[in-house]
């Protein structure tokens, strides 16, 4: 293990980079990681002037800083409200999304999205209807890779596997999704906290999963990335936060709306408010 102190710096060049804070959980990952790193003919200050200059080092921190843990139709009730409600809802109003998986990990979430939108809208295919962004660039990677394992399949989000499964083939364990279906996804890296929507996303989605992230966050980034997803959303859009972040919701721009045991946001159309 490093000492408190030297865990203190790391954490200072990771807050002073991403904004993002170690969480409790994670510092003693954090700490072994970074004692694996230093050797003999590598000190602690010379480790640190690496990840300060070398971008693939620090990406390599930041994934063990961040939490990564999702798998396909994670918190099912949310994919079924946009199987059932909000795709139909959005198709009828004439309008072919932008769908935006905000903090994707490993590219499950995205994965799913893009999953209903071929299901939606098979016959009006348009370049990348689903945005996947994380800022840890190497756990999206995977996105690239598309080998996804047994740890992927959950009993939360089994009612949509069949899906996965006539869209995917098996090999050695290991699900890879088909082409057509990962063509309709492109993945970039956004720092939800300190990024500009509107310069990365360069759309306006009409959905945004902001799921299991936020909770990561003090009240006071929570409400940055509140309001900085609030004003990018499209107007009659949908956010969906995880259940756990419903509550810590307050925005001018965002109806609270319940259906069956979900509750989700609606932008409200006021034309001059998101300038
Ligand atoms: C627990 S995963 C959630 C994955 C997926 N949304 C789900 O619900 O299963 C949290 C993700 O948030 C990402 N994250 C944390 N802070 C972030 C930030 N400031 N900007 C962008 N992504 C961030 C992490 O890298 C991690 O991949």
């Amino acid at each position: 293990m490093i000492s408190p102190e030297d865990f203190k710096t790391i954490a200072q060049a990771v807050k002073n980079r991403t904004k993002i804070e170690i969480i409790d959980s994670n510092v003693n990952s954090v700490k072994r990681y970074v004692k694996k790193q230093l050797s003999d003919s590598l000190s602690f200050d010379e480790y640190l002037d690496i990840i300060n200059c070398d971008e693939n080092e620090f990406n390599k921190l930041l994934q063990v800083v961040t939490i990564n843990e999702t798998y396909f139709f994670r918190e099912e009730k949310y994919f079924t409200l946009l199987d059932k409600m909000i795709l139909p809802d959005l198709k009828e109003r004439g309008i072919n999304p932008f769908l935006w998986s905000a903090a994707t990990s490993t590219g499950e979430e995205a994965i799913s999205l893009a999953l209903l939108y071929n299901k939606h809208y098979s016959e009006s295919f348009k370049k990348h209807p689903v945005i996947a962004t994380d800022i840890d660039v190497l756990s999206m990677d995977r996105l690239r890779v598309n080998r996804y394992g047994k740890n992927s399949f959950r009993n939360d989000g089994a009612i949509f596997h069949d899906l996965i499964y006539q869209n995917s083939t098996i090999n050695d364990n290991c699900c890879t999704i088909n082409s057509n279906i990962m063509k309709l996804i492109e993945h970039k890296r956004i720092n939800l906290i300190t990024d500009s929507y509107n310069e990365k996303l360069l759309i306006k989605p009409s959905v945004i999963l902001l799921c299991n992230v936020l909770i990561y966050m003090d009240s006071e980034l929570r409400e940055i990335i509140i309001d900085k997803a609030a004003k990018i959303l499209d107007y009659g859009g949908y956010l969906i936060v995880s259940s756990a972040n419903t509550a810590f919701i307050n925005h001018p721009l965002l109806e609270l709306v319940q259906r069956d045991n979900s509750f989700y946001f609606k932008k409200i159309a006021r034309e001059d408010d998101d300038k």
